[in-house]
């Protein structure tokens, strides 16, 4: 269950922060011709001096996959989460998710930005800034008492009167404990439906927004979600905790 006691709660706080510190270096390294695995290590290095562990390498989804060996996942252009580092490299126009997450003191933080390297084209400045404005949005209606449908169908509302889809398949998540918990965070749906959030519960809210369609395929390599389409996707994410009056964003400097 992802209600939380105040001790764990500061706990995801300290690991929260330390964690969009090392988001932030591995940002400050992103150039054209810089090697995604390059970044994977220093990725993994900065949040062992931080003290914990990488959350996602070796993580088994489903039961007939091989494990996630990265600390990162690094999505570009028309990939859209869980893009294994191997062998890419980033180009000048690409835009960029980073997903990390860290293991620290036995509980669990998820965060993930989307960056655009060097000069990108309108269509993809705007696909970034409205997916982190959505993101904001939704963090925005979080209290108690309100259902996950209801941030569903808002964020989709939100996502989808700017012109832009939503991911349907994959969802943000609980988080503390392990990777993912319940309840399930769509980003679409009704209001009205799903579970009520209450206080200390610990999630990740997580849109996935799509230039194009909203449908995807997963690549050959198991992991990697790509647009059917081949458009591009934007994805940002934090951990949160729900509050009397609303929510605190952990995964915060
Ligand atoms: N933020 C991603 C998610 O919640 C990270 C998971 S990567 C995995 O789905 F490798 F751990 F699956
Ligand atoms: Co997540």
């Amino acid at each position: 269950m992802s209600v939380k006691t105040q001790e764990e709660i500061q706990i995801l706080r300290e690991g929260g922060r330390k964690l969009a510190v090392v988001l932030d270096a591995l940002k400050r390294e992103l150039s054209d011709g810089v090697s995604a695995e390059d970044l994977d290590r220093l990725a993994e290095k900065l949040i062992r001096e931080a003290g914990g562990e990488p959350s996602f390498k070796g993580y088994q989804g489903a039961k007939d996959k091989y494990p996630y060996s990265a600390t990162v996942c690094f999505s570009i252009n028309d990939e859209v989460v869980h893009g294994l580092p191997d062998g890419k490299k980033i180009k000048d126009g690409d835009i960029i998710g980073l997903d990390i997450g860290m293991k620290y003191k036995n509980l669990f933080t998820d965060m993930a930005q989307t960056i655009g390297i060097g000069k990108i084209d309108e269509s993809g400045e705007r696909l970034i800034r409205v997916t982190k404005e959505t993101l904001d949005f939704a963090i925005s209606k979080v209290r108690p008492g309100i259902k996950t449908g209801d941030l569903g169908e808002a964020i989709q509302n939100f996502v989808e009167s700017r012109g832009f889809g939503v991911v349907r398949n994959l969802v943000g998540h609980g988080v503390g404990y392990q990777v993912h918990e319940e309840p399930q965070i769509p980003n679409w749906g009704k209001s009205g439906t799903g579970l009520e959030l209450v206080e200390g519960m610990v999630i990740a809210i997580e849109p996935m927004v799509t230039e194009g369609d909203y449908n995807l395929k997963l690549a050959k390599d198991g992991w990697t979600w790509k647009t059917k389409d081949g458009k591009r996707a934007a994805h940002f994410e934090h951990t949160l905790v729900i509050t009397k009056t609303g929510a605190e964003v952990l995964t915060m400097c």
